[in-house]
């Protein structure tokens, strides 16, 4: 069986470019997990038992890589992302949090059961990071005005939830207030326009974010790099 994924890995890695240099600084456990999920071999559930995964639900390595790269240059206390699903962002997280102890990780999805067996939920663990990592099974709609009620701070967000322009908007606006100066915003999936109409809204209306470039056509970054200043009447057409 092994031997079958292990296959089907090769096979994966064959078909694509090669991987960013990055990716062979992951830590191994990472690297060990991710092998397996690039295959689409079957993962543990939330009920103990293995499920087979739906072949195309994940982030790639080109992608992954400057997660990664973003999560070690910015060394955030707190991260957070919207969508979860089985966790390939969250384990570029998870690796990166292996050096930075006193790190910890907030991931959001309502359907993880629902549509993704909780394999998601735990990654965490199989890497030695359950106690660092926290799963609201609830809509970041919801989430997140309690984490910024209760006065939760961040430092660093993953925006890849709910992708229709409404949620991801919402989404930015909800982390961006709780997000420090100094921390970093990531969009993934720059190929629909609901998501390029809300990184446009960011480059013509937030002066207090500074884009950082990164090396996939897909992804979008922003630092933090002011406070909110704008005034009550603001709108820049975007
Ligand atoms: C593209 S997938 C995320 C992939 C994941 N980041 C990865 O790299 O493996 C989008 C996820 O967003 C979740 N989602 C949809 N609406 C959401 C919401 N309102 N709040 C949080 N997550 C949501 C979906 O259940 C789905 O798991």
């Amino acid at each position: 069986m092994l031997k079958q994924w292990r296959k089907r890995y090769k096979q994966w890695r064959k078909a694509r470019k090669p991987l960013p240099p990055t990716y062979a600084r992951l830590p191994e456990a990472v690297r060990d997990r991710l092998a397996t999920m690039y295959a689409w071999a079957p993962q543990l559930g939330s009920d103990g038992a293995l499920h087979e995964m739906d072949g195309h639900t994940r982030i790639d390595p080109n992608k992954g890589c400057p997660l990664f790269d973003l999560w070690t240059q910015t060394k955030p206390d707190v991260s957070l992302e919207t969508g979860l699903a089985y966790g390939f962002s969250t384990l570029y997280v998870l690796g990166a949090m292996l050096g930075h102890p006193s790190s910890r990780h907030i991931a959001i999805d309502p359907f993880q059961n629902e549509s993704y067996h909780g394999i998601g939920a735990q990654q965490a663990g199989t890497v030695g990071l359950a106690e660092r990592f926290t799963f609201y099974e609830e809509s970041s709609l919801d989430v997140l005005p309690r984490l910024h009620g209760e006065s939760t701070r961040i430092q660093f967000a993953f925006i890849d939830g709910d992708h229709r322009f409404d949620g991801a908007f919402v989404d930015f606006t909800l982390a961006a207030q709780m997000l420090d100066e100094g921390g970093v915003v990531l969009f993934d999936d720059l190929w629909m326009p609901s998501l390029r109409k809300t990184v446009r809204f960011i480059r013509r209306n937030r002066e207090d974010f500074t884009e950082i470039p990164t090396p996939a056509r897909n992804l979008a970054a922003f630092r933090r790099t002011g406070s909110d200043t704008r005034d009550w009447r603001h709108y820049v057409g975007f």
